[in-house]
């Protein structure tokens, strides 16, 4: 890895390496999308190579992750072949003071939340721009949609209050495609005073596979931060 310069690729590698030391050998571990679990997976394929982790399984949440984790070295196996994961590494767009989370900017987040709430330990990652004190404030909401449902789920979420947009590719004409073969609609609201309440109701609307709120999910929440001109890691 070259050593960076920018300060938030910065916060996002010393977030990784906290988040990384907290595995121990013979688990099983959940291997988040976005760029901050970009350098997750790398510092753990080399604690795999250099022998200071041994017996490591990861379970991918998506195609990134599971391109990297081939890429570093990291061995995988499939939820159906486990009965349990020890700890799970994920990044988040927005994270509140509760702990709550906005995932999906990735369009990651149905499979992130399969394996971030199945696992006995979840942590998250983030640098500290990612902080925020009521969610949606700053990021949109992604639902994942089938797309034959894209219409009647748009006009649902609309009486809900929300104004949603269809995510378009970059570099590729047209909607963004999931790893499930789905639509994403990035969604604003107004105010979301119950991000419980409004995670269940979408959640509830035929069509919808899942939504990015993940309420109650994380146990521990990584920040990094630069303070002083000195990158630094805390526990929210
Ligand atoms: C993927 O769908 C998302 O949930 C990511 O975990 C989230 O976007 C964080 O990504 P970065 O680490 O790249 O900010």
């Amino acid at each position: 890895m070259t050593s960076a310069t920018d300060p938030v690729v910065i916060m996002k590698q010393e977030v990784a390496k906290a988040a990384v030391e907290r595995i121990k050998s013979d688990s099983i571990v959940g291997l988040g999308t976005g760029s901050t679990t970009a350098y997750v997976i790398e510092f753990l394929g080399d604690k795999l190579t250099k022998g200071e982790l041994k017996n490591i399984v990861g379970i991918p949440t998506s195609f990134q992750s599971e391109v990297l984790s081939k890429k570093y070295g990291v061995p995988l196996t499939t939820l159906d072949a486990i009965d349990h994961i020890d700890i799970a590494i994920d990044g988040a767009d927005e994270v509140d003071p509760q702990k709550n989370l906005i995932k999906g900017g990735g369009a990651a987040h149905t499979r992130e939340k399969i394996v971030d709430a199945f696992a006995d330990q979840f942590i998250v990652v983030v640098d500290s721009g990612k902080l925020v004190d009521r969610l949606n404030s700053q990021f949109l909401l992604p639902v994942e949609v089938i797309p034959m449902a894209l219409s009647p789920v748009t006009i649902a979420i609309k009486k809900l209050g929300g104004t949603p947009e269809l995510r378009m590719g970059v570099k590729k004409a047209g909607p963004v495609i999931t790893d499930e073969g789905n639509l994403v609609l990035d969604v604003k609201f107004d105010k979301i005073e119950d991000p419980g309440l409004m995670e269940k109701t979408i959640n509830n609307i035929p069509g919808v596979l899942e939504n990015g709120l993940f309420v109650g999910v994380a146990d521990v929440v990584l920040v990094g931060e630069i303070i002083d001109g000195k990158p630094t890691v805390r526990e929210l």
